[in-house]
């Protein structure tokens, strides 16, 4: 390819016109070198990518992507850069996972070839794969299957405990679910809580009725009388901000219908505060406090960037979380799918066999497996088989979120609990299935119908809400916030760089720009605000407020209900122990995170994933840590 290009060249006697791109080079008979800009739209905005040529070889390149997804665009940008200029070809593989942002840089640097007089079609081979390496093995003491956020700190704990740890990534990139995880993490009884002065009784109060409607279920009834005493006695002599460990055991309790293991929230609900200490232990700091659907008070803890505003959680955490695996020497295999677990004799588990991108097969033999791999929420066949109800809905999960981990576990003995049990999450932008987070609704975010009005307590539980939003007109709504929200949040910021709002500078004009009826938008906005101000919302009985929407300009996004969580999963104990069909742990199996079932019973509560993983990644890289001796 290098002596066609030359050759054309040369034959043309090239002298190259750089204007407006600001870049310098030059051309030769030998090719052309120098430094080449070209630009494309990501999933944010532009990427420019620039190549360095040296004689028309792509001797570097580097991208810029400033409003790319964090903890992903960040990553494909790397890659990719660095396989164009491995290959010299603008053909390389896309990200799985963050093909947008991939895709960008493969344009933005065909239009850097073509400001250099060049033609990309000349640069398209090369691309992608290293020759297939060959079948290999390896030995670990702990082989962790899926790296996101549980599968992570599975391999941190197991790592700190002095064993070797070997994780198995299907995708190109870590962070699975958890790196899109936008909300935050419950967590009762924490520091965090205590530095923040709320007046919360309607929450607590609402809950405590609604406990009312759970009479025959022993674990709710103990877990309310228990509540109203501490509440009783908060109301006695207030100190403090309330929240209790039995509190969010209850939250959880409802929110799953009841129908959840009650040990396991326990486990879950006390580990919480202790999940919060040990993240700031290895850098993770989540110091903003607030509301979040079907929490009686506020409890979910999110990060903050250096100006104080709410960032991700799921781009904050997961870099670190990757930089404390990468630091204790846990060896990571990315682009390799579990396809079995390795059984012995007895049936205890003793590794895991896996296919490479190249279809090589990677074995290894582990004492201990943990598996993470998430649940099944991008398998919308498996959705549909468990949840038929749910044919045509989209999905926020990530690509490689496909069940395969219940799979394997069920073939060497699992038993699984709650598999029809997914969640639809209401907010979800119409158009690109992006997730838009619950905590928009619980930092003051309102939601109106086509017809410009309020249809539901915005927070509560997502089953409610999905459900009021389906049956609104054309099953969607508006979610709408305004400046002073936008101002403190780098969430809010995103998606109005990313072109997810229609925005006016009046209730009027928003309305317009979202096609709702004008006047009925303005009553509703005036109205919200009056409750606002007056801490009580006839209407819907919504209890958590923060400031009125009263500061242009307003934005809002058309957001509809899309598939988010599969509650469902293998079935484990307080130690995070597999079990199987006859309640007994599976030797050497572990897991933790959204493939496993019971913890959120029916519903999740929103937060519930981050602590999920966080608790009970810790427990499984703990336990098969101790199994391992
Ligand atoms: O809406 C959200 O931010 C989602 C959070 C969660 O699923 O926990």
């Amino acid at each position: 390819m290098k002596k066609r290009i030359i050759a054309l060249l040369a034959a043309c006697s090239l002298v190259l016109s750089l204007a407006g791109c600001g870049q310098t080079g030059a051309s030769s008979s030998a090719g052309v070198s120098g430094s080449f800009t070209g630009t494309a739209k990501g999933m944010g905005g532009d990427v420019t990518v620039t190549l360095t040529l040296e004689n028309s070889v792509i001797t570097g390149c580097e991208a810029e992507g400033k409003d790319e997804t964090p903890g992903i665009g960040d990553k494909a940008i790397e890659q990719v850069t660095a396989d164009i200029v491995k290959n010299n070809s603008v053909e390389v593989d896309a990200m799985a996972g963050a093909t947008i942002t991939s895709d960008a840089v493969k344009a933005a640097a065909a239009a850097a070839l073509a400001a250099a007089g060049l033609d990309a079609a000349d640069y398209a081979g090369g691309a992608g794969s290293a020759e297939p390496a060959g079948d290999t093995a390896y030995d670990a003491d702990v082989v962790v299957v899926g790296a996101g956020g549980a599968g992570m700190t599975a391999a941190i704990t197991a790592a700190d405990a002095g064993k070797k740890v070997i994780v198995l990534e299907s995708q190109a990139l870590v962070g699975g679910n958890s790196v899109r995880a936008t909300g935050g993490l419950n967590a009762a009884e924490t520091e965090a809580q205590q530095k923040n002065t709320f007046e919360e009784a309607a929450g607590v109060e609402k809950t405590l009725e609604a406990a009312k409607a759970y009479a025959d279920n022993e674990t709710i009834t103990q877990l309310a009388a228990q509540v109203q005493k501490q509440w009783d006695a908060y109301q006695a002599a207030p100190e403090g901000y309330f929240d209790s460990v039995e509190l969010m055991e209850l939250d959880t309790m409802i929110g799953g219908k009841g129908i959840n293991d009650p040990a396991l929230v326990a486990t879950l609900c006390e580990g919480s505060a202790p999940a919060i200490d040990w993240l700031a232990g290895i850098g993770i700091e989540m110091p903003s406090v607030s509301s979040f659907g079907g929490a009686s008070v506020k409890r979910i803890h999110r990060p903050l960037d250096a100006e104080g505003k709410v960032v991700s959680v799921g781009s904050y955490m997961i870099p670190k979380l990757e930089e404390n695996m990468t630091s204790r020497g846990v060896q990571l295999l990315t682009q390799t799918t579990a396809n079995a677990l390795l059984t012995d004799e007895s049936g205890a588990v003793t590794g895991v066999e896996a296919t490479d991108k190249n279809g090589n097969t990677v074995t290894v033999n582990a004492k201990a497996v943990v598996l993470a791999t998430g649940g099944f929420g991008a398998n919308l066949e498996m959705v549909e088989q468990y949840a038929p109800q749910l044919k045509g809905f989209m999905t926020t999960n990530a690509p490689g979120i496909l069940g395969q981990g219940i799979e394997m576990a069920v073939a060497a003995g699992a038993a699984t609990v709650d598999m029809d049990q997914i969640q639809i999450h209401p907010t979800v932008q119409a158009d690109t299935a992006a997730l838009i987070t619950e905590g928009l609704r619980g930092d003051g975010a309102i939601l109106v119908n086509a017809e410009g009005k309020r249809f539901v307590d915005e927070v509560g539980t997502r089953d409610v809400v999905s459900a009021a939003e389906i049956a609104q007109t054309g099953s969607y709504s508006w979610l709408v916030v305004d400046q002073k929200m936008a101002d403190a949040s780098s969430v809010i910021q995103g998606y109005i760089s990313k072109g997810y709002t229609v925005t006016g500078n009046t209730a009027e004009e928003l309305a317009a720009a979202a096609g709702m009826d004008e006047a009925a938008f303005a009553t509703t906005l005036e109205t919200w605000n009056g409750y606002v101000k007056a801490g009580s919302d006839p209407e819907f009985g919504r209890t958590s407020f923060a400031e009125p929407l009263d500061t242009a300009p307003y934005y809002a996004i058309k957001v509809t209900a899309g598939v988010h969580h599969t509650m469902g999963g293998l079935v484990i104990d307080t130690s995070a122990a597999v079990l199987n069909e006859n309640g007994e742990a599976i030797p050497g199996l572990y897991a933790a995170g959204e493939v496993t079932g019971g913890v959120h019973g029916a519903n999740r509560l929103g937060g519930n994933a981050v602590s999920d993983f966080t608790v009970f990644g810790r427990i499984a890289g703990e336990s098969a840590a101790a199994f391992v001796g």
